[in-house]
């Protein structure tokens, strides 16, 4: 196992790239098995959720090479359809691979997948998409096996803008007979990139990033080049990490059209932001002002993945903030963790009322999941003394080299083997 040791107090400054996004990088990953031919995608960021992916695009039979931040990918050699149940339940993002497997080769089989810390994420909203669309769906010994001969167009609404939904459906439909259309999609900016890749390919998809998309389907789809967007959840963290440190840094390779909300709640808290084209200045203020509610929502609302950095934040703020969690069930796992540290927060359900502190102590505490453990790392940069996050593992799900990064920015942060 191993464990992130945190020296706090030292205020972050200087300069660093933000990496490809995550969360746009795996299902582009899963998409480039409609190609006839090999696609190159750049800018891939290095974490452990990629490594999966390319498993279980290997262990189907799918040529991938990585060369440095590119990974290739030919799906010509693909063999099998059956994603392996060890590699299902690392990452449950593989379920992205349900859409693309079926479109191309007519048949899929995949394990439900495991629920997470943050709640029992089912996927309904995927298999009665995929239904619609005439795919037999069979459940059994804990495996969906899904076919078709050729999948057909069709009008589907999703009950939730789910984004792994939204995305399945999209490359489903792409080679799809006929048209089809999916409301209340989510809008995300990975959707949007997503969209734009299957487009390069030859897709003909339109209103992507909008709550109604069309996607007209196409014989075939050919191989792209593509790079990914900025991964905005790393540059909120890092924008947090300046502020939570009264630090100053400047972060390259940023989109801030895909970070309003989060903007704009920064600065409530007296932070001040500057941008310039794909370059933004933060800088700290002495003492951080409360914010009377967040409300995590879809997007464009407050993203959830960057609740539980932001109430790091905010329990060393003036005054009494309020965050409400609405999207995932059991996403507040990281609040007894802070309270070991001296914060002061409550809990109503799904909302947190967190009552500023002058500063918080140093103290072991454990990573629950990926954004959880962000949180921690987060408050230990501000500590008063040396914070150990154990289960690092979470962390390097989301963030590459995270003590690496935080490191070049003066922060004092070791990782630590058994
Ligand atoms: C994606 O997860 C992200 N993961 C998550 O980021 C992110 O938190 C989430 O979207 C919401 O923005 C990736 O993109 C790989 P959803 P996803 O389907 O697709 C319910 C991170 O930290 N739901 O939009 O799994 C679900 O239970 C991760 O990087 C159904 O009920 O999220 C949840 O309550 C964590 N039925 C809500 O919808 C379904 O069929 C939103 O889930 C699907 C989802």
């Amino acid at each position: 196992m191993e464990r992130f040791a945190i020296e706090g107090g030292q205020p972050l400054t200087g300069s660093v790239r933000v990496h490809g996004a995550k969360n746009a990088a795996l299902p582009i990953l899963a998409a480039s098995v409609l190609a006839k031919g090999e696609s190159v995608i750049h800018d891939v960021p290095d974490l452990q959720d990629i490594q999966v992916m390319e498993s279980i695009l290997r262990s189907l039979g799918a040529r991938v090479t990585r060369q440095g931040p590119s990974i290739s990918v030919d799906p010509t050699p693909i063999h099998s359809t059956e994603v392996p149940d060890e590699l299902m339940r690392q990452m449950r993002s593989s379920i992205f691979l349900m859409g693309p497997l079926l479109a191309r080769f007519g048949s899929v089989r995949v394990s439900k997948p495991g629920g997470c810390t943050i709640g029992t994420r089912p996927i309904d909203l995927h298999l009665k998409g995929l239904k619609a669309m005439g795919s037999q769906i069979d459940e059994s010994h804990g495996f969906i096996f899904c076919r078709a001969n050729r999948l057909k167009g069709a009008s589907i609404y999703l009950d939730i803008p789910s984004v792994g939904a939204t995305e399945n459906l999209l490359m489903a439909a792409s080679l799809a007979d006929g048209t089809t259309m999916i409301g209340n999609a989510a809008r995300e900016p990975e959707i949007v990139d997503l969209a734009n890749f299957l487009n390069k390919m030859g897709a003909k998809i339109k209103g992507a990033g909008e709550a109604t998309i069309y996607v007209e389907g196409v014989p075939e789809l050919m191989p792209a080049e593509h790079t990914v967007i900025p991964d905005r959840i790393v540059t909120g963290t890092l924008l947090v990490a300046a502020a939570i440190t009264k630090g100053r840094i400047r972060l390259e390779n940023v989109n801030a059209d895909h970070l309003g909300v989060v903007m704009t709640k920064l600065r409530e808290t007296g932070v001040e932001i500057e941008v310039e084209r794909d370059i933004m200045t933060v800088k700290s203020s002495n003492r951080l002002t409360a914010i009377d509610r967040i409300q995590t929502s879809y997007y464009p609302g407050f993203p959830t993945d960057l609740q539980a950095p932001f109430m790091s934040l905010l329990t060393i703020a003036n005054g009494t903030s309020v965050i409400s969690e609405t999207v995932f069930e059991e996403r507040l796992k990281h609040v007894s963790e802070l309270r070991r540290m001296g914060a002061r927060i409550k809990v109503d359900l799904r909302t947190a009322f967190i009552e500023g502190v002058p500063e918080l102590t140093a103290a072991n505490v454990e990573a629950t999941d990926l954004r959880a453990g962000a949180a921690l790392v987060l408050a230990g940069l501000a500590a008063n003394g040396t914070t150990i996050v154990e289960n690092a593992h979470h962390i390097d799900r989301g963030y590459e080299r995270i003590e690496q990064v935080l490191g070049s920015l003066g922060a004092r942060i070791t990782r630590i083997r058994d």
